[in-house]
């Protein structure tokens, strides 16, 4: 363990580029691992999520190679060509690699086991076994659908009709990975959009998917079965949810200007920034394009006032792993935020409510946490600080707390640092080149 301290930090200014987006990085490993041909990827996340990806991608059969000037090198068989496994695939930290990866495997005729850190083997499996066993696999997992668990694939996969009971992008894209190689049609129906990177990327990939929009907000997704997948290059926008650390930095701490550089602006991620907007925020997003399928901006974001608001449950989808950032602007705004609509972050890489409410009211902020919802309250100043929060093997409660304690009086400490790597290796590096002041302690808090 590898304790790092945020010290009072004044302003961060310059320019910055975060790595690639996590979500997209993880698709574009499977996706081109299973497409024909040679795929070529630019701006991978080389984070550990996600290089356990490529790992379990090379034990499925896949041929996936860095070359020395960063680019990846992708090539499968197509929908169906995975071979089965010879060792247990170890996920790590990431349950979206788990959960995709369950798709891959519960359309091929094989049998795999997976596991993954003490974070992943407490989260819940269940939600994406459920519509696979529907196809025809079967998930064996341990007593109430933990890792580690075995998919034993179906050689014969059924297309289905499916209605998510959750808001999960994890879950609808497991079960359009495993329609992959089903004949027939496989749908997803959602009540509210979530993140749509794995539809984006297999149209990129060459699938027919369509989309249908009702009038009361479900979208219903189908993909057409054993499409042919051919080889593409895949240019990952920078991570919009990293990004969003340096983002609110720079809002909280008075005469910061900064620039992000390629961030991805995909709507369907970008609710904190609408909430970050209607705090006083003035981001500005600058040269918008296209890139493989996904929309990208530059943003500029300089320090302001904050105040507190009310988000409303509807924009959970779409924020889903900002809260943690975003109770950390509540904590220094001036008035109330009431975030509601969050039973979804008692499931993450920790139970993220009640580990924002011990921290932040360690931090001594004024802070009640609900069964489904986070309230704060801000003075509009520097809040208190002066603890030592436990990461919990969860980056993003890392991370947020490092942020909070560059814009608190007195200096914030996380009991362990190594979880960041996860999703931003870089981020001690990359936010002290912007200013901010950090102190790394070797063997914990
Ligand atoms: C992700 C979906 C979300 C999100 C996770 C990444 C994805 O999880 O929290 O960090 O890449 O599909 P859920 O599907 O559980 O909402």
């Amino acid at each position: 363990m590898e304790a790092l301290t945020a010290h009072p930090t004044d302003a961060l200014s310059g320019s910055l580029r975060v790595p690639g987006d996590k979500s997209i990085s993880h698709r574009a490993l499977m996706i081109a691992g299973l497409a024909v041909g040679e795929s070529k990827i630019d701006g991978l996340l080389e984070g550990e999520d996600v290089l356990r990806t490529a790992a379990a991608m090379r034990a499925l059969g896949s041929e996936i190679e860095r070359g020395a000037d960063g680019q990846w090198h992708a090539r499968g068989r197509g929908p169906g060509g995975l071979v089965e496994p010879s060792a247990v695939l170890d996920l790590g930290n990431s349950g979206t690699g788990a959960r995709l990866l369950m798709g891959l495997l519960a359309s091929h005729p094989l049998t795999a086991v997976m596991t993954g850190d003490e974070s992943l083997r407490a989260r819940p499996m269940a939600r994406a076994a459920e519509p696979l066993e529907r196809m025809g696999a079967r998930v064996i997992a341990r007593d109430g659908g933990y890792m580690p668990l075995t998919v034993v694939g179906s050689a014969d996969p059924l297309p289905i009709h499916y209605e998510l009971p959750v808001p999960s992008a994890q879950v609808k894209s497991a079960v359009l990975l495993a329609g992959l190689n089903a004949p027939g049609t496989t749908t997803v129906v959602e009540r509210a959009p979530t993140r749509d990177h794995t539809e984006r990327m297999l149209s990129h990939f060459g699938a027919r998917i369509g989309i249908a929009a009702a009038a009361d907000g479900r979208r219903s997704i189908s993909l057409a079965g054993q499409p042919e997948l051919g080889a593409r290059h895949i240019q990952v926008p920078a991570d919009p949810s990293s990004a969003a650390f340096a983002a609110v930095a720079a809002l909280i701490l008075p005469g910061s200007r900064l620039r992000l550089e390629g961030v991805g602006v995909n709507p369907l991620r970008t609710g904190l920034y609408a909430s970050l907007e209607e705090m006083g925020a003035g981001i500005v997003f600058e040269n918008r394009r296209e890139q493989s399928g996904e929309p990208v901006a530059d943003l500029l974001v300089e320090s302001a006032e904050l105040q507190g608001i009310e988000v409303a449950a509807d924009r959970a989808p779409s924020m889903i792993d900002e809260y943690p950032i975003l109770a950390m602007a509540a904590a220094c705004a001036r008035g109330r935020t009431v975030m509601r609509g969050l039973g979804e972050l008692r499931v993450k890489e920790s139970d993220r409510l009640a580990a924002l409410a011990r921290g932040l009211a360690a931090c001594g902020v004024q802070v009640e946490e609900g069964p489904d919802s986070l309230t704060v309250d801000g003075r509009g100043a520097r809040p208190p600080g002066g603890a030592t929060v436990a990461a919990q093997l969860d980056h993003r409660i890392a991370m947020a707390f490092l942020v909070l304690g560059l814009a608190a009086e007195r200096p914030v400490t996380v009991d362990d640092a190594g979880p960041i790597a996860t999703s931003y290796p870089g981020f001690q590096a990359q936010m002290s080149g912007l200013g901010a002041r950090f102190a790394a302690r070797r063997g914990g808090a």
